[in-house]
């Protein structure tokens, strides 16, 4: 099987994205649909993996100044226990090393403590009761090695305004610039 975790950067990703979540979530999970779709989707960066071009699995991580959260991990049944839960999780973070962060953070199912600690995760000590959406979770944090050629004010403006996880190769914008500035006439 041929796996490999994307960002999804259209709408036609983001439904894909969407289409495993409430088929994990919400039928297998019976999550209600307002919590499932919680109103952060659209403030987020989705991952998107994909086993033979076929959605199979989605991470959703989102931005904090402090650290960045990882959420919404799902993995279509039929491709459980293959190596794309990890490739998502492994492209989430690799896009909050580069953009500086050095501290993750997440809720993970009770079960799924073992799941995150093969990624650096450890409990954070807060001793809080967290429960939602009918599931028990623990608060869970990594620190992360900083990235060699983190993204930052002083990087190359160009690299600034390309697709998200894709800053290594020329996007749309880079070549819009053989373009002489005509506007406005
Ligand atoms: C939780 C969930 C995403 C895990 O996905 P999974 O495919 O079942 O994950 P697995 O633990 O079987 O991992 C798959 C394989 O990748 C390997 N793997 C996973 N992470 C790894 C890591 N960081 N390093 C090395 N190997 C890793 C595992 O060893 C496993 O191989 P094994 O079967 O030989 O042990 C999936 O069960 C799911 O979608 N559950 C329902 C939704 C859910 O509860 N989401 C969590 C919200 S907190």
């Amino acid at each position: 099987m041929n796996l490999k975790a994307v960002v999804a950067a259209t709408p036609d990703a983001i439904q894909r994205v969407f289409a495993v979540r409430a088929a994990v979530f919400m039928s297998e999970q019976d999550c209600p649909y307002d919590e499932e779709f919680d109103g952060n989707d659209f403030c987020a960066t989705h991952i998107l993996g994909l086993a033979n071009d076929e959605p199979a699995a989605v991470l959703r991580v989102r931005f904090f100044a402090e650290f960045a959260k990882l959420e919404r991990l799902a993995v279509l049944p039929r491709f459980r226990r293959t190596l794309i839960s990890k490739m998502v999780v492994d492209a989430g973070i690799e896009i909050a090393r580069r953009k500086g962060y050095r501290a993750l953070y997440g809720h993970a199912q009770k079960r799924l403590a073992r799941f995150w600690s093969r990624f650096g995760f450890q409990p954070l000590k807060k001793n809080f009761k967290l429960v939602y959406s009918d599931h028990e979770y623990i608060e869970m944090a990594a620190y992360i090695e900083p990235h060699e050629g983190p993204i930052t004010m002083m990087s190359d403006p160009y690299i600034i305004v390309r697709p998200e996880g894709d800053w290594d190769s020329l996007g749309a914008l880079d070549r819009s610039a053989a373009r002489p500035a005509t506007n406005p006439h």
